[in-house]
């Protein structure tokens, strides 16, 4: 959430910075601004409320400074205007920043008290004052960051510079990401390194509580208690091929259609094909685990939710799944025995960072099921098992959440094997199962333009239900949350058991229901409830396999058939379904796919 890119003796600083707000669009895109030291010694800024590309618009004449700070915003204390767009300034401090000050309250009516007066309603303009306040007192710039840092409560990533110190850029890194980078001449700053692949050669992923120093001449990096550190460099990722839309109109549909390959490279890492068993990950042991208890938020969490379908079935292992949100504050109880499996793609959601803490404090083991190899839950977590979905820039995520299952499923047959509950017969079949999935993903995906016909309908419902049963009931969650997030409909999932119990209330004529029904064992079930609401005037689609949809013709207004998938294959490829719906849903009405209102990937505030 809120993006940062600063750098310090490039030779076109806005240029650099401007073409790394675009890498950070995903993490806001409410305001955007920029300010850079002139060559007359000056700090100048522009802001602009909206996308990059306003703040683009919004500047005049071209800047011409060699270093400079630069946020796009997602807005968290004050309206998305200019007034509260980053930078913030104060004397001779420029400021931005990413998180939540929390005790910016008290130190707002400090400082107002003192005479100094704001201009705008954020938790950062606050911050400014205090590093600006802090250069009268003390003169070493690192001194004055120190001091302010330990007035602030909360977590952010901050960047700042001083008019009179051209050459330095300030930062500081407190529960939200923060790299430090050198390449071509010049020192960087960055929420994510993919705003300054390209620029940068190496970087340095800033531990927790780090400050920083950036100059062209180098980068000083001194930890919590104020002393010198050392953190060792390594090389930056040289290409952003992967963060190019190629030919897709959006990412998003770009991510859809990269399922069969990162899917399938997420399986690799797991499954040995010649021998058909699951590697074993260093650290894992079902056996000595008498509970997993999974967390996530939002699509992570449906991951889990259909995980636990998985776990139980195969290995008997109880599970609990909970929203990292709701688990962090209601005191959980633990158990001898836990273990708890913490999911996210890009690591750093804070509020399953503070549960996987919360579980480490407790002395629980913790696995973090991640997409960013360097975030803070890789980092922190006992165990990590990687996804390899890449880079993933569409803020409704899609391949994120299929390489997630991916793994998931991989875990749940390694436990039902080391736990005794599937034989190697059953495990190598389960394996080919797996493996199987990237090509009937791709098989999946030529459903396409039925998708598009049919969403082209589909984008006058007032509301939409999605139904599933067992491992397709949180799937039927996930397809409601996509299509929420993306056209703005509303639509709620429901275990199809479940409807009878009050949402069949809301079925009228303009309500349409998805049913996901693959013909398994509890076809006959989910097709009673198909009959329910039809018998009530919704309009129903079925996603189903060939054998579902010879049944449900006529039954329903329109099938999309899938191909026939066994066991946990099923959920998996049976997801691209729900994610092409809801896209093209999405760019019928034509809302912004990649980057909807009010949403941010990479949720670093509470
Ligand atoms: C929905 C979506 C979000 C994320 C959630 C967790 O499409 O992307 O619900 O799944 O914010 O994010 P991570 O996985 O980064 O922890």
């Amino acid at each position: 959430m809120c993006g940062i890119v600063c750098v310090s003796g490039s030779i076109d600083a806005a240029l650099i910075l401007l073409r790394g707000l675009k890498q950070l669009e995903y993490r806001g895109y409410d305001s955007a601004g920029i300010a850079v030291h002139e060559p007359d010694g000056a700090i100048r800024r522009a802001r602009a409320a909206g996308k990059v590309a306003a703040l683009e618009a919004a500047i005049s004449t071209p800047f011409c400074g060699t270093s400079g700070i630069a946020h796009t915003r997602w807005a968290t204390h004050g309206a998305p205007t200019e007034a509260n767009a980053h930078p913030h300034r104060a004397g001779r401090v420029c400021l931005v920043h990413n998180g939540i000050i929390e005790n910016f309250s008290p130190l707002r009516k400090e400082l107002l008290a003192e005479g100094r007066s704001f201009s705008s309603e954020t938790d950062t303009e606050v911050v400014a004052h205090l590093l600006d306040r802090e250069l009268d007192l003390v003169s070493d710039p690192k001194v004055a960051l120190l001091n302010v840092l330990s007035r602030l409560e909360g977590a952010f990533a901050l960047a700042a510079i001083i008019e009179g110190e051209p050459d330095l850029v300030l930062g500081a890194r407190r529960g939200a990401p923060l790299v430090a980078a050198s390449g071509k001449g010049a020192g960087f700053l960055a929420s994510d390194i993919m705003a300054i692949t390209g620029e940068a050669t190496s970087v340095i992923y800033l531990e927790e509580g780090d400050s920083v120093l950036v100059r062209p001449s180098g980068i000083e990096v001194y930890g919590l208690d104020g002393l010198p550190v050392v953190r060792h460099a390594v090389p930056a990722p040289a290409s952003m091929a992967q963060a190019e839309k190629g030919n897709h109109r959006h990412f998003m549909q770009k991510e859809i259609y990269e399922q069969p390959e990162v899917v399938g490279r997420t399986l690799a890492a797991y499954l040995d094909a010649a021998s058909g068993c699951i590697r074993a990950r260093d650290g894992v042991d079902f056996r000595a685990i008498t509970r997993l208890l999974i967390v996530g938020c939002g699509t992570a969490s449906y991951a889990g939710q259909i995980a636990e379908y998985w776990f139980e079935a195969l290995s008997g292992l109880p599970v609990k799944v909970d929203i990292a949100s709701e688990f962090r504050y209601r005191n959980p109880a633990f158990l001898k025995g836990d273990a708890a499996l913490f999911i996210s793609q890009s690591g750093e959601t804070a509020d399953t960072l503070e549960a996987l803490r919360l579980c480490k404090a407790a002395g629980v083991t913790t696995i973090a099921l991640v997409n960013s190899p360097h975030s803070a839950m890789a980092r922190e977590a006992d165990i990590v098992a990687p996804t390899l979905a890449g880079p993933e820039i569409g803020v409704a995520s899609t391949k994120a959440f299929t390489c997630q299952l991916a793994a998931l499923a991989a875990l749940a047959v390694l436990a039902g094997h080391q736990r005794g509950c599937l034989d190697s017969e059953a495990q190598s079949g389960h394996v080919a199962n797996l493996l199987a999935i990237p090509s009937l993903m791709g098989a999946a995906l030529k459903i396409d333009q039925e998708v598009d016909a049919l969403a082209t309908e589909l984008a006058n419902a007032s509301i939409v239900l999605y139904l599933g049963r067992n491992a397709f009931f949180p799937l039927a969650l996930e397809g409601a949350l996509k299509l929420k997030e993306i056209s703005y409909i509303h639509a709620e999932g429901y275990a199809a058991g479940e409807l009878k119990h009050g949402p069949i209330a809301l079925i009228e004529e303009d309500v349409a229901v998805v049913v996901i029904a693959p013909h398994d064992a509890l076809f006959a079930k989910t097709r009673s409830s198909i009959q329910e609401v039809r018998a009530r005037g919704a309009r129903v689609i079925a996603i189903t396999d060939n054998a579902g949809a010879a049944e449900l013709e006529g039954e329903v207004s329109a099938i999309l058939k899938l191909p026939d998938v066994q066991g946990m294959a099923a959920p998996i490829v049976a997801a691209t379904a729900v994610q092409l719906l809801a896209y093209y849903v999405a760019v019928h009405k034509g809302t912004d796919v990649d980057q909807p209102r009010n949403l941010a990937k990479s949720v670093t505030v509470e």
